[in-house]
């Protein structure tokens, strides 16, 4: 099968039909083997990515920076804008195709909705959008769901009976907004979602129609416990204290839930549930919950951001699936 996203962007999770999924979460599986066996790896070599970030990131960056280096390219990493000549006043497209001028490929994270379109009119290089606005972090998405498959292959479930529920400010967040848009990709169209969240922080309707236009069952709560023994998918969130402007409304949602062993007690066992975060946590899941086998953040999620990553930056840059079958049997 030819490579579905060779010259691509990768703009919104949405774009993904469910081939495409499949194949970026096998070759995601691939990649972690690739790089669970060490083994110097050079499918990339010769490719530069620009990872081109307006706005904070520990995961997206280091992990867009390994990857590319995992897979023997080359990088040029701009986390602060305010040491590129932005800070003299060059806008989007002129930094977006310079940038292009020395680079295969650019992981865009930038404070506008819009921003990875208008970067895909300066140039004709694969642009991946690393977190635009409050709109879109698809290449989240795409390792949640790795995560995800990940635990429903160990555990024997199957994707179309998942309930998933998504807590916190689901209003701001733009890992629950792309991740809304794939599920029902995933999941075949068919799972219940819960939504919960403060009043004020609530899912946006445009969201919430599509997903039930999909034909999934969802529902909106204010009540986290009505719904955690429901779960098998519990998709904890933080409180964006970025996007508000007022410091007090921030103060009054921050601490609305909050994920401890109690509530852990409460939630579906070891095998039959799991507990996710796109990170950075604040206070939002208690530490003591870390060690809980169910809590897969630190030992799954993370990691398979890597390893979602190598698969992205090889789809886009054209590689084949049979090169990197080759790397693991040889
Ligand atoms: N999940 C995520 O986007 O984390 P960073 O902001 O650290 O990249």
């Amino acid at each position: 099968m030819t490579n579905p996203l060779a010259g691509k962007d990768i703009l919104t999770s949405d774009q993904f039909d469910l081939e495409t999924l499949e194949s970026v979460l096998r070759w995601t599986e691939m990649m972690r083997i690739i790089e669970q066996t060490g083994r110097p790896c050079d499918l990339l070599n010769g490719n530069i990515l620009t990872a081109l970030f307006y706005q904070p990131s520990s995961r997206t960056f280091g992990s867009f920076l390994s990857a590319m280096q995992r897979l023997g390219g080359g990088i040029i990493p701009i986390q602060n804008v305010d040491y590129s000549s932005v800070i003299k006043g060059e806008d989007l497209p002129d930094t977006i195709a310079t940038f292009a001028s020395y680079s295969d490929v650019i992981a865009l994270r930038h404070p506008d909705n819009g921003s990875s379109l208008i970067a895909t009119d300066a140039t004709e290089k694969p642009i991946i959008n690393a977190g635009s606005g409050t709109s879109e972090h698809p290449t989240q998405t795409l390792l949640d769901i790795a995560t995800i498959e990940n635990y429903v292959r160990r555990n024997g479930r199957s994707r179309k009976e998942l309930v998933l529920a998504m807590i916190g400010d689901l209003k701001n967040g733009r890992t629950v907004h792309s991740f809304l848009g794939l599920w029902p990709t995933y999941t075949m169209n068919s799972s219940t979602v819960y939504c919960v969240s403060p009043e004020s922080l609530r899912m946006p309707i445009d969201l919430l129609r599509n997903a039930r236009n999909a034909g999934l069952e969802v529902e909106e709560t204010t009540d986290l416990n009505e719904v955690v023994g429901l779960a098998d998918v519990l998709y904890m969130t933080r409180v964006q204290k970025e996007w508000f402007k007022d410091a007090e409304e921030y103060k009054e949602v921050k601490g609305e839930y909050v994920i401890t062993p109690e509530t852990m007690e409460r939630a579906k066992p070891e095998g039959e549930m799991i507990l996710l975060h796109p990170f950075p946590r604040v206070d939002e899941i208690s530490r003591d919950v870390d060690s809980d086998p169910r809590a897969q953040y630190m030992k799954i999620q993370i990691p398979y951001g890597l390893y979602t990553r190598m698969a992205i930056l090889a789809a886009v840059l054209g590689v084949e699936e049979e090169q990197i079958s080759g790397y693991i049997e040889d």
